[in-house]
């Protein structure tokens, strides 16, 4: 290969309106790939047009090397599944490992062969609107989502899951954004971030190498800057860590135009510094910019990228190739094409919707709703909104695979019911004159539920917040409908978390649904009429204010912690106008019924630190019951506390959990193991590196992170 060739590998351009058909640059993506000076492509997708340009790489270049094409199938390709965020709120990490098969099923035989994601960046900040794209808050929690979505998308699980990649059925996973893109200051998105390596290590990376151990065969840079240095410019992160530590032989791709934005950022003086600094940093391959094909060749002549680096970069870009079978099959079979959802992916999606959503609240037993009733109100903007897809779904997106309603499918549910409909008020406008006819209609109903929420546009890429409460006039519809005196439901259809307003205190009851796909609305009408008991838990805290932000479960403590041994000193850590803790912490969720968790018994109680090192396991066990008088679904969860370290411990990790069911009265055992990865830690330090040190680890088990039920064991 010339050196323009290699070059070219590394090339990924974009397929928009300018450079496909008919667009002004026409001709330009085709005359690269003709010229042997493209490796990729993104956001091309079909066979018939995949196929066309994949035939100018493989039957014109000299070298015939086919294309690579990538595609954001963030959470569905036709079958929209419920945003990640939503999806992880399942505590089920099997449902995304189920979509995202389906996903690649329907994405490869439409000529896609690689998706950008999982997105795994762990986030405590609400505001940040990319916080829809991935698991949430907790690094245990995002990197089982991760794992289970990797091989979803790529079958079976490490080198056995790579093999897979040939098939026509698999798609090749992308870990992204690598790395602390969750981190950003003030939640503006692309912002600075800067964490400690302790940090880095102990609660950024984690779902990194997770997937990296379940064969993700793809990682993405990300747009922040860690500590000072960009992403994109980061040898430490994508050398010394991904590639030489972790052994990662996959490809580094950009992300859009990320190798240019160095300049701006203020690391590199031009386009030439930028392309030298983010190939030697470890990035392989550049999305939409072109500095690497522009100033490759002098770099590479005057040795300022070594030869041995582009070499690496190629191999690992070919190796890719190979993996996904393109040197024997570089085409998608037209017939085999998947042209939209099918019965079995609209009920995997139904499901998954159902299985997200988490009961926030339920007094007076609103909720389920009974399906003998005769009239129910539907008000809110978003009652009978086809959009509730969520960020990030095309090509699903297409109007005829919008969502299902909620309206639609409770006129489905009830045909004989009479069923009132009312806006009420738009989903982002302060009017209010459909409110008189939202309250008519509750008025005239027995029960009303009230859907409101955030228009899918105001979370994903480059849409923060600075105001989490409800948009427009949508806290005086609800106050209106509780006006009435007459029962009524909050159902919420967002991407983030929400600050609840006053509204909340008198709402009876409140169900989180997040941006729930094709098929929210059929999930909906399932969950509120009973046939799904609600089992999801939060994956993120709800902050009471926005002022109140970072509030997260897993935080140090001060050495003035508030409420310490009862007190509510004013010397210590709060604020002095709100009360003290999220809204809703992380793993709150209720159920139509009741759970007791037990407390948690451990064998042994007492372990050396060596042993552990060797591989030895304590045993937690856990009973838990339904107490209650229906079946029902909980979330069992395990969380860990070293109450002295060397570096200070978060007063709660979440080290594992289990959604089981059971009927009315059942009881069950749940059993954990926790190794020396769940009790040990990173240090800043990095020849001291991860330890397990002796003393005590206090282990809770229970519903919510804000469970008491603990005993303790002695590391000796
Ligand atoms: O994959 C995405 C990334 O997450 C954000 N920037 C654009 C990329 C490609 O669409």
């Amino acid at each position: 290969m010339t050196v323009a060739e290699k070059l070219g590998q590394l090339q990924q351009l974009p397929w928009t309106d300018e450079t496909g058909p008919g667009g002004a640059d026409a001709g330009e993506t085709e005359r690269k790939a003709r010229e042997g000076l493209l490796g990729s492509v993104l956001n091309l997708h079909g066979a018939r047009a995949t196929n066309a340009l994949q035939r100018i790489a493989v039957e014109e270049s000299r070298l015939g090397i086919p294309l690579v094409f990538g595609l954001d199938v963030i959470h569905g390709f036709w079958t929209t599944f419920p945003i990640p965020l939503a999806a992880a709120a399942s505590f089920d990490p099997g449902l995304v490992r189920t979509e995202a098969g389906i996903s690649a099923r329907e994405a490869r035989s439409n000529g896609v062969h690689w998706t950008f994601a999982p997105m795994m960046d762990v986030t405590r900040e609400p505001r940040w609107g990319r916080i829809a794209e991935g698991s949430g808050e907790d690094p245990y929690l995002t990197a089982e989502f991760a794992a289970a979505k990797v091989r979803g998308y790529q079958g079976g699980q490490g080198d056995e899951g790579r093999g897979d990649l040939a098939s026509r059925r698999r798609l090749a996973a992308c870990a992204k954004h690598f790395v602390g893109y969750g981190g950003a200051e003030g939640g503006r998105d692309y912002n600075t971030v800067d964490v400690s390596e302790q940090r880095l290590r102990n609660v950024f990376l984690p779902p990194f190498k997770a997937s990296v151990d379940s064969g993700a065969a793809t990682v993405m840079a990300s747009f922040n800057t860690l500590s000072g240095v960009p992403a994109h410019g980061d040898a430490h992160t994508l050398t010394d860590i991904l590639k030489t530590e972790w052994d990662f032989d996959g490809v580094v791709v950009s992300d859009w135009t990320g190798i240019a934005e160095l300049i701006p950022h203020g690391f590199a003086a031009d386009g030439e510094e930028a392309a030298r600094l983010a190939l030697n940093a470890g990035v392989d391959m550049e999305m939409t910019s072109t500095l690497l094909a522009e100033h490759g060749e002098k770099l590479v002549g005057s040795g300022a990228i070594p030869r041995g680096r582009l070499d690496d970069a190629v191999a690992r870009v070919l190796r890719l190739k190979f993996r996904l079978g393109l040197f024997e099959d570089p085409y998608a079979a037209g017939e085999q094409e998947i042209t939209g959802p099918t019965g079995k992916s609209r009920a995997a999606a139904r499901e998954a919707a159902a299985r997200s959503m988490v009961l926030l609240k339920n007094t007076g037993g609103v909720l389920p709703l009974a399906r003998t009733v005769g009239s129910l109100a539907l008000v809110g903007p978003f009652a009978d909104s086809d959009d509730l897809l969520g960020a990030w779904s095309f090509p699903g997106a297409e109007q005829r695979y919008r969502s299902v309603t909620v309206l639609e499918a409770v006129r489905e549910a009830l045909p004989d019911a009479e069923i009132n409909h009312a806006a009420g008020t738009d989903a982002a406008g302060e009017g209010t004159e459909g409110i008189a006819e939202a309250v008519a209609a509750a008025e005239a109903a027995e029960v009303t539920v009230v859907v409101v929420g955030e228009a899918p546009a105001l979370s994903g890429e480059a849409a923060s917040r600075s105001d989490l409460s409800l948009p427009g006039a949508q806290e005086s519809l609800i106050e209106a409908i509780g006006a009435t005196g007459k029962p009524y439901a909050v159902v919420l259809v967002n991407g983030r978390p929400l600050v609840l307003g006053d509204w909340l205190e008198r709402a009876p009851a409140v169900l989180e649904a997040w941006h729930g796909g094709i098929e929210a609305g059929n999930a909906l009408a399932d969950v509120l009429f009973g046939e799904v008991a609600p089992g999801g838990k939060l994956p993120v805290s709800f902050p009471r204010d926005a002022g109140q932000v970072p509030v997260y479960y897993s935080h140090e403590n001060t050495g003035r912690p508030y409420g310490k041994d009862g007190k509510d000193d004013k010397y210590t850590s709060k604020y002095l106008d709100l009360p003290h803790g999220p809204r809703f912490p992380f793993g709150h969720g209720l159920s139509y019924t009741r759970f007791e968790t037990g407390r948690p018994r451990l064998t042994p109680e007492r372990i050396s630190a060596s042993a552990l090192r060797e591989g030895a396991t304590v045993e937690v066990a856990v009973v838990v019951r339904n107490t209650g008088d229906r079946e029902g679904d909980e979330v069992v969860q395990l969380y860990v506390h070293d109450v002295a370290a060397r570096i200070v411990q978060p007063v709660r990790r979440l080290r594992g959990f289990r959604r089981v069911a059971l009927k009315a009265d059942d009881s069950t055992t749940v059993r954990f193991r926790l190794s020396a990865d769940d009790l040990g830690f990173w240090t800043n330090d990095s020849a001291g590196g991860f330890v397990v040190e002796p003393g005590r680890i206090d282990v809770y088990a229970g519903s919510s992170s804000e469970t008491e039920a603990k005993r303790s064991l002695t590391i000796t």
